[in-house]
């Protein structure tokens, strides 16, 4: 198994390009299904989970064009697509189930896996079954598997969702855009990846529209056009190489962004002390000497994102008091804290709260990576050592970073991964 050996204690400088959102790109993919026209989807970042994603569309029956140098895919499904999804393309990355609502909104049936639980959490899909059976359909769970029906088609109606999931908003969004009639949803998530995958529905002729912060209304069409869309940006590849730059005292520029989608995070960053500059497309972000101490609490967007919590609390660790996390989306999403007590900080855990001494210098060790936010949280702990540390399973890392090594190596960072 794959290992990450990082030697810590560089300064990092120079300028990092930023790829294509994971999350966004996910999906935009599921959404390819609706369409029988050939799709064009730019900036689509090469990592774990988009491949596992392909496979997944392979498996259905898309033809499949990848272009990897130019970042570029084409998906062709002019033909009639399979409906079963096994489990061994959603246990490992949960955002397989996003199928399920263009699947039934094609051919008005499908069986998928349920995803089952998850490192940080059991991670359940009853909002994405309670939403589109709220448009007809009818589901039977059987043997670890969804197995979805609707037999007059699936019909638009007016749905709020008890909670903002990311994934169920895109799910039902998806369904609706082939249903009949017109489709209103509350209390939806607006996570800048839902309005990319919006522009993207758009431009493939379906009929959107944002009435409202959190209320979508789409009305059923029936012929999706071809189209050719450019995925946007990492925010969360962004963010961890802005905290990368403020935990290593380094300076670096982070390109192809839009600072605006990310405002929160720079004003937090900006908050504990961290230097940014921001033009138009990208930032200069460089580290201070002193890191103040600051309380968070992760909410969807625009509030502060899960996705960044684990990175932050490397950076709070040095921070000049004590600081505090709570995380209020997932239920068992600190299983880096052991890991990085070990390394010398000293994080407490009270409940869903993350409690954060500063003022720790952080010194290498033997780590256990578990899942992706977590493992790269590590990553940026070692870098901010001054020693050696050796991370296992970095496969969980290769999942959502693109070129992870190869970025912070020419910012300056001793990093390589061992067999
Ligand atoms: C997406 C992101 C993930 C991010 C998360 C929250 C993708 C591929 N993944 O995950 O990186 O951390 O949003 O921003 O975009 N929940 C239910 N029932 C459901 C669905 C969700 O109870 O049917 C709960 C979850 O357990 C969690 C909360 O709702 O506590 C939010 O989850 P959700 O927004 O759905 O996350 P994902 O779409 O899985």
């Amino acid at each position: 198994m794959q290992k990450l050996i990082v030697v810590g204690g560089k300064r990092l400088r120079g300028s990092i390009n930023i790829s294509g959102s994971k999350n966004a790109t996910l999906p935009i993919l599921a959404a390819s299904i609706l369409s029988k026209k050939k799709v064009i989807i730019e900036n689509i970042p090469l990592v774990k989970d988009v491949e596992t994603m392909i496979d997944l569309l392979l498996l259905l029956g898309s033809k499949i064009k990848l272009d990897r140098k130019r970042k570029k895919i084409e998906i062709l499904n002019n033909n009639k697509l399979n409906t079963f999804v096994p489990y061994k393309l959603v246990k490992t990355m949960r955002a397989g189930i996003l199928v399920l609502g263009p699947l039934l909104a094609r051919y008005n049936k499908a069986k998928v896996s349920l995803p089952g639980g998850c490192a940080i959490g059991s991670r359940p899909v009853d909002l994405h079954l309670a939403a589109l059976r709220k448009m007809g359909v009818n589901f039977k769970i059987r043997d670890g598997y969804i197995n979805a029906i609707t037999k007059n088609g699936l019909i638009g109606n007016k749905i709020t969702f008890p909670k903002i999931s990311v994934g169920a908003t895109e799910n039902t969004i998806l369904a609706a855009c082939l249903a009949k009639g017109k489709t209103i949803l509350s209390n939806c998530a607006c996570e800048p990846e839902i309005k990319d995958l919006i522009r993207f529905l758009i431009k493939m002729g379906c009929k959107i529209k944002w009435v409202g912060k959190r209320i979508i209304e789409i009305n059923g069409i029936t012929n999706p056009k071809s189209l050719s869309y450019r995925v946007m940006f990492d925010r969360i590849e962004a963010g961890t190489y802005m905290i990368a730059s403020a935990v290593t005292g380094g300076q670096i520029k982070i390109n192809n962004i839009d600072p605006k989608i990310i405002k929160n995070e720079i004003l937090v960053m900006k908050k504990m002390g961290v230097l940014i500059i921001v033009k138009s497309k990208s930032i200069m972000v460089r580290s201070s000497k002193y890191i103040k101490k600051v309380n968070l609490k992760t909410s969807p967007y625009p509030g502060f994102p899960t996705d960044l919590q684990a990175q932050i609390m490397v950076l709070m660790c040095g921070a000049n008091g004590v600081s505090k996390i709570k995380e209020n989306i997932f239920e068992n999403r600190f299983m880096h804290i052991p890991e990085l007590n070990r390394m010398g900080a000293k994080i407490i855990i009270k409940g869903n709260q993350a409690i954060i001494q500063g003022k720790k210098k952080l010194h290498g060790a033997e780590l256990m990576a578990t899942d992706l936010r977590a493992s790269v949280s590590l990553v940026l702990a070692a870098l901010s050592s001054k020693s050696k540390t050796i991370i296992n399973r970095v496969y969980h890392l290769d999942r959502g970073y693109e070129n992870i090594e190869k970025k912070l190596s020419n910012c300056g960072a001793q990093i390589k991964r061992i067999e």
